[in-house]
């Protein structure tokens, strides 16, 4: 079975491209080689077949998690993320572990969330002065909502001895190429080897989080997410485990934190640049708010591939494709198709006041399928509230010229991490 066509540059050079010009990589691979295109890349052994068309990217999103597993492309996050962890997980028990999830997330719950977002996104814009790198400060700020909202974290206290462990065994996370060494080798040889120090500062980590979770038990009650996880049962009635809660927390943050904070880099990029989307920001009204937000996830998606590994053949966009290899929906593509979006390279938030809602299949920021993100209503909103509390900001950028994308472990962030001046 031949795959469709792509480049031929060795593995190495496309996982080069690809990290430091992810934008230029995908929008030259589709220019050459159209819908679908198969790279090689450092990331998966295998080749990987992206495709960015509604049609092919709905059968993707529908392949039986069976076939097309998602939780073995998280596999070197074991360490970190636990064994119940959603990342890890198909098929039925991916299914329960979501339904447990994600019922803090939705409608007047979440809602409940939005004044505490909103008073920390206020607290951390209001003392913006001078020059700022948006993308540290908005890491700075995500992680304090997630410890805050998620964690249920009350006092400074409990709140800076999370932030300063999860800062720690984050700055291994994060770097990609260290921690697919580490899951490689995975060999202790003492407290001062990589994987040691590791393992270490992920220990530390689990004993603080073991233990806010026994705080928020003993609290009884609560709004936090935490709180509302302490709640959930299993089918026999059972309350999670704390070793499961903890899993629950570490997915929380890996999934929640870098993309909302690439995310919200984007959108003060974006807007430094576009002066008059700012001012009509400023006047208030809701519904160009949101147009603001979707419009930023859709020009500059912080994740740009939903991947899964084909354990038997399929036919996706009237190709058969063999087993061994990984096909994704490309997302970054498919938000950014000239015959999906007219002019899709156009920061215009104004295209979705107009015309019809787009294909639902074009429009997936959040992925898709039975593992389309969970915290996608909470991103909005954290999104909706930072971009109301910038509302009155003056923002210029340092340069003129639009930040270039580059790939920071999972996620696509402005090269200069948004780099603005508060005038
Ligand atoms: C703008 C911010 C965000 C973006 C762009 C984003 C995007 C995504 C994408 C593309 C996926 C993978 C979907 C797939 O493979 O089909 C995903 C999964 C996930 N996201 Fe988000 N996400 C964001 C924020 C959040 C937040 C705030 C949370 C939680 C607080 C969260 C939790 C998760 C989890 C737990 C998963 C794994 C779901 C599963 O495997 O079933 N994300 N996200």
């Amino acid at each position: 079975m031949d795959l469709p066509p792509g480049p031929r540059a060795p593995a190495a050079w496309q996982t080069i491209a690809w990290m430091a010009r992810p934008g230029a990589f995908l929008r030259g691979v589709h220019d050459r080689f159209g819908d679908p295109v198969t790279i090689r890349t450092y990331w998966t052994e295998e080749p990987m077949v992206l495709f960015s068309g509604p049609d092919a990217v709905r059968e993707v999103f529908r392949l039986d998690p069976a076939i097309a597993p998602a939780g073995q492309s998280w596999e070197f996050l074991r360490p970190f993320a636990g064994p119940h962890s959603i990342l890890l997980l198909d098929g039925e028990e991916h299914l329960r572990e979501r339904r447990l999830l994600q019922t803090p997330f939705h409608g007047e719950r979440m809602r409940a969330l939005a004044p505490i977002v909103a008073e920390l996104a206020r607290r951390e814009l209001g003392a913006w002065r001078g020059r700022v790198i948006a993308l540290e400060r908005m890491r700075q700020l995500t992680l304090e909502i997630i410890l805050r909202v998620v964690f249920g974290a009350h006092d400074e206290q409990e709140a800076a001895q999370l932030r300063d462990a999860v800062e720690g065994t984050l700055a291994s996370v994060r770097s990609m190429p260290r921690m697919l060494a580490m899951a490689l080798v995975q060999r202790d040889l003492g407290p001062r080897s990589p994987w040691g120090r590791f393992r270490i500062a992920v220990e530390h980590f689990d004993a603080l989080l073991i233990d806010v979770v026994a705080r928020r038990r003993a609290e009884r009650g609560g709004d936090s997410v935490l709180a509302l996880l302490l709640e959930q049962r299993d089918e026999d009635g059972n309350a999670p485990t704390d070793r499961h809660l903890r899993d629950q927390l570490v997915a929380l943050l890996v999934g929640g934190h870098d993309s909302s904070a690439a995310s919200l880099a984007w959108a003060f990029e974006r807007l430094a640049r576009h002066p008059a989307v700012h001012a009509r920001l400023r006047a208030g009204d809701p519904a160009y708010l949101d147009a603001v937000v979707k419009e930023v996830l859709r020009v500059r998606p912080a994740l740009t591939i939903a991947p899964r590994r084909l354990l038997e053949p399929v036919r996706i966009g009237g190709r058969s494709l063999p087993a061994g290899i990984q096909v994704a929906a490309c997302l970054w593509l498919a938000l950014r198709r000239n015959d999906l979006w007219p002019d899709a390279a156009a920061f215009r938030p104004e295209r979705w006041l107009e015309g019809a809602a787009p294909n639902p299949m074009s429009w997936i920021p959040f992925g898709g399928g039975v593992r389309r993100c969970p915290g996608h209503e909470f991103a909005e909103m954290e999104m909706r509230e930072v971009l109301r509390a910038a509302a009155d900001l003056t923002i210029r950028p340092v340069r003129p010229e639009s930040e270039r994308a580059r790939r920071s472990m999972l996620v696509v962030t402005p090269h200069l991490g948004g780099e603005v001046v508060i005038v």
